[in-house]
């Protein structure tokens, strides 16, 4: 990629893609294409084509989508199924329509079989059942990589696939009906500071392992693959495998130590109940991340500094 390069960012105000568009912009790319939904609607396929024909962008970035926690994935299935398919279909689509090379889709970890073994290599992918919570998504995030990889068998495009771990970042949302588990805590242990409160609610048993990736640290990886020299790249968007890549920290906790860390973090003393009876999710979720390291790339971002980042951006989103 030159520095002159458009590149299109779709969902450039979310979580993941507004850490693109800082990585891009750190990057010294300046031209970058954006929309807001309210400009381009990503569910009509006219006015992303018309996106396309107006400003020929030559790589994109699909951060775009239909995205939240356990209770917004039970509450609206059909919203992440059809969403999901239709942004991604239409934009994958439109790219290869205008000529677009080298696109990067993100998914996300919840494509792979609830009960496969940890950590999740990339070759996991459909050997098992997924987790029944989420699975509209899933489904459709696993439409999405057959799509990038059947246009690549055929057209000879360089779409990949990153699949990242659980995301926190600047600009994450706290709204706790759609919110995923990093932000809810930061947010409800906050206000239980701000109230004085005892003791704080969460949602399971806190049994739970899950992996955390700060967005920047993903924009970082997704940057680095993009990158890749033409040889490297194809070694992973071939006609053999899906052309997929884990993008994680390798590391994992339960989220009963997360709530300790994140709580220190905020500085309250609540204590924290447990409400067993909503769903835990999947036991389990580390990504293998040995493909990515392999190809040079290591977070730098510990948990710890990217929670206090994170919060510092809470207190001020939040006025406080
Ligand atoms: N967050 C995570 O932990 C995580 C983890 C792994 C993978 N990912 C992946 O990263 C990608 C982005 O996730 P995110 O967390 O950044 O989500 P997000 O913060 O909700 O951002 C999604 C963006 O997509 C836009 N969008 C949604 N529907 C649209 C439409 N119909 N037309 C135009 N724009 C639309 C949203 O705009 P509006 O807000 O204006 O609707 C928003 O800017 C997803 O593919 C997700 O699977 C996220």
């Amino acid at each position: 990629m030159k520095f002159d390069t458009r590149v299109y960012v779709a969902g450039h105000r979310g979580l993941a893609g507004s850490a693109l568009v800082r990585g891009l912009a750190a990057r010294g790319y300046s031209n970058i294409v954006t929309r807001t939904h309210a400009e381009v609607d990503l569910l009509d396929a006219a006015a992303v084509a018309r996106l396309f024909a107006e400003e020929k962008p030559e790589v994109v970035l699909l951060a775009a989508a239909k995205v939240g926690g356990i209770l917004a994935n039970n509450t609206y299935p059909a919203e992440f199924v059809r969403d999901n398919l239709v942004i991604q279909s239409t934009v994958i689509h439109e790219a290869f329509r205008a000529g677009v090379t080298r696109l990067l889709f993100l998914g996300s970890s919840c494509i792979y079989p609830r009960d496969c073994p940890q950590p999740i290599r990339e070759d996991y992918l459909l050997t098992g059942p997924l987790e029944p919570t989420n699975r509209p998504y899933a489904i459709a995030k696993i439409a999405g990589i057959e799509m990038c990889w059947s246009y690549n068998r055929q057209y000879g495009t360089r779409y990949l696939c990153v699949m990242p771990t659980n995301l926190y970042g600047l600009g994450d949302n706290y709204d706790l009906t759609t919110s995923h588990v990093l932000p809810a805590l930061i947010r409800k242990f906050h206000e239980a500071k701000v109230r004085g409160d005892a003791t704080v609610t969460l949602w399971g048993t806190g049994a739970p392992r899950r992996e955390f990736l700060y967005s920047d640290d993903m924009a970082s990886a997704c940057l680095h693959l993009l990158e890749l020299p033409d040889d490297r790249l194809s070694t992973l968007v071939n006609n053999r495998a899906p052309p997929l890549v884990n993008v994680g920290s390798g590391e994992d906790l339960t989220i009963r130590d997360l709530a300790d860390l994140v709580r220190e973090i905020v500085g309250t003393r609540a204590t924290v109940t447990w409400d067993s009876s909503k769903p835990d999710g999947t036991p389990r979720k580390l990504l293998d991340v040995s493909h990515l390291n392999a190809l040079g790339w290591r977070p730098s971002i510990a948990l710890g500094d990217g929670i206090r980042r994170a919060y510092a951006n809470y207190l001020s989103l939040a006025g406080g």
